[in-house]
């Protein structure tokens, strides 16, 4: 899928079909976090794959706003060390890479940021030095997506040279 097409297209999915993801795309959708820029090169994140069910199951008990994440193919727990300031954007960054060499593949994808990082941390043996940053559903979209995307205008968001100039292509 051409990158723009693929960018305009995807929307966040929270339901999701039986049908198994290939480890095929697994482990492309893992090769694509790897393969992330990362801020001084640290790659200082790392992922846990889910895609037991009941492990699913525990990671939707963990969360708070990620409930629908046990019906979800698989899930990827994205770690980063908060000892660096731009851990969240590397975060992302590795997230938004993920979701969209998926998306390639047909795979849809949500993520959420709520859950019980006590919870999470027993559930999954994640030591107290990493932060679960975010956590990414995985999965074929139930239905056909046909959702446009609600989206401020680009004259709302974007300026020509200095903030609040006009912008017109
Ligand atoms: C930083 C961030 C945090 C988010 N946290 C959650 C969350 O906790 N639970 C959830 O269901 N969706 C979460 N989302 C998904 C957003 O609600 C979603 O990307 C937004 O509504 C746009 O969705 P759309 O592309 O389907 O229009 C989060 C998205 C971002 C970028």
């Amino acid at each position: 899928m051409d990158t723009y097409e693929s960018i305009a297209t995807k929307l966040d999915i929270r339901e999701f079909s039986s049908k198994s993801v290939p480890t095929e795309v697994k482990r492309k959708v893992l090769e694509a976090a790897r393969l992330t820029q990362s801020g001084r090169n640290l790659q200082h994140w790392r992922f846990i794959l889910v895609q037991r069910k009941e492990n699913l199951k525990r990671l939707a008990d963990d969360s708070i706003s990620g409930k629908w994440v046990a019906r979800a193919d698989f899930a990827v727990i994205v770690l980063t060390n908060p000892k660096y300031p731009f851990h969240l954007l590397d975060a992302g960054r590795v997230t938004q890479d993920m979701e969209l060499a998926a998306w390639n593949y047909g795979v849809g994808s949500g993520i959420y940021t709520g859950f019980d990082r006590r919870a999470l941390g027993r559930d999954f043996g994640i030591s107290e030095e990493l932060n679960p940053s975010v956590i990414i559903g995985f999965g074929y979209p139930m239905r056909r997506i046909v959702g446009k995307k609600s989206r401020k205008s680009l004259a709302e968001l974007a300026f020509l040279e200095k903030y609040g100039e006009k912008l017109e292509f």
